[in-house]
């Protein structure tokens, strides 16, 4: 088609007929970047699944790189220049990237979307002038917190007896919200503030989150039953892990994640239940499909995405398994 599209361009064709061979054989050398934080989660693997599935509907090549700090994001962006991307979707590993992404992402031509992770200027607020997509953070923390107090209340526990590690990350908006929801709704149900026990993580992967439960459970001898929540499935994942590591199995932990993807599907999968009680599944097929396809008629129509899109997310457990995932299209 691209031959075709430049022979007639040297016999100068009727204008119109021109004009839509161009769009075609532009749209054929689309191009665009998915850049993730981190590679190796199952999470943003699903995302880059299905911006592959985007790209091949649509015809038009996605580059996928994981960047898990600042210098990496901005040779990615420099790389994808020199590719000819016409634009990029980014989850950065750092939100407070935000102005050195802009810039680059401007002074480079590419279109600039965000994913998951919403940029930051230097003040801290949101950068509202890049398209984002994220999970509605604070509502989906909500369905976490109540599943955690639904599951309390069915088990007759005394929440006086419960201790709960809330795995923090505080640096990362998203995952502030997340917890608060949560946290929110354990008190309105009568959870006692002094038992919520912040067990911050220096990283949003399972090892951290044990690390930093594994704290958390040593200074609080008094508790025998636990309850957590936190970011994501591998936040969660660790607290289970630490917990378990000192006698607390399911009987005696309700971890509660977000996610869905396949860190949370092993632990179900397993044939005895553990503390990993529950997850809210989120979309990643919204989240990888329909940000590249967004970007893509941002480069090819001049459609310029939504400035801001909030996907929700369904709880989700070893028994109903399938049956969420099938809802949500995984
Ligand atoms: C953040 C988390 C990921 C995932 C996404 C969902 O980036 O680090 O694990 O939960 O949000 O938007």
């Amino acid at each position: 088609m691209k031959t075709l599209a430049k022979l007639l361009t040297c016999c100068a064709i009727s204008g119109a007929g021109f004009l839509s061979l161009q769009t075609t054989s532009y749209a054929e050398d689309v191009k665009i970047g998915f850049v993730v934080k981190q590679p190796e989660e199952p999470w943003f693997q699903d995302e880059w699944r299905f911006a592959d599935q985007a790209a091949k509907e649509k015809n038009f090549t996605v580059v996928k790189i994981g960047a898990e700090n600042g210098e990496k994001v901005m040779s990615a962006i420099d790389n994808l220049a020199s590719q000819q991307a016409q634009g990029l979707v980014i989850c950065v590993p750092d939100v407070k990237l935000g102005p050195a992404v802009v810039a680059k992402s401007t002074a480079d031509h590419l279109k600039l979307m965000t994913v998951d992770d919403q940029l930051v200027d230097g003040k801290g607020n949101p950068i509202s002038a890049v398209p984002h997509m994220g999970i509605s953070a604070h509502e989906i923390g909500k369905q976490v917190g109540q599943a955690i107090v639904d599951e309390i209340k069915k088990r007759g526990w005394n929440m006086e007896d419960v201790g709960a590690i809330r795995v923090t990350y505080e640096q990362l908006p998203t995952a502030h919200d997340r917890v608060t929801g949560a946290t929110e709704v354990l008190l309105a149900a009568g959870f006692p503030k002094a038992n919520i026990i912040d067990a911050p993580q220096a990283k949003t992967d399972t090892e951290n989150a044990f690390n930093a439960a594994n704290i958390a459970l040593t200074k609080n001898p008094k508790f025998q039953k636990w309850v957590s929540f936190g970011l994501n499935d591998e936040a969660v994942l660790g607290a289970v892990r630490a917990a378990e590591g000192r006698g607390f199995g399911a009987d005696k932990m309700i971890g509660v994640g977000i996610g869905g993807a396949q860190s949370a599907i092993n632990e179900f999968n397993k044939p005895n239940p553990t503390g990993f009680f529950g997850t809210v599944l989120i979309s990643p097929k919204r989240h990888g499909y329909e940000t590249s396809l967004l970007m893509y008629n941002w480069i090819t129509q001049n459609q310029e995405p939504p400035k801001l899109t909030l996907t929700s997310g369904k709880l989700m457990n070893r028994d109903n398994l399938k049956e969420i995932r099938q809802e949500f299209g995984l």
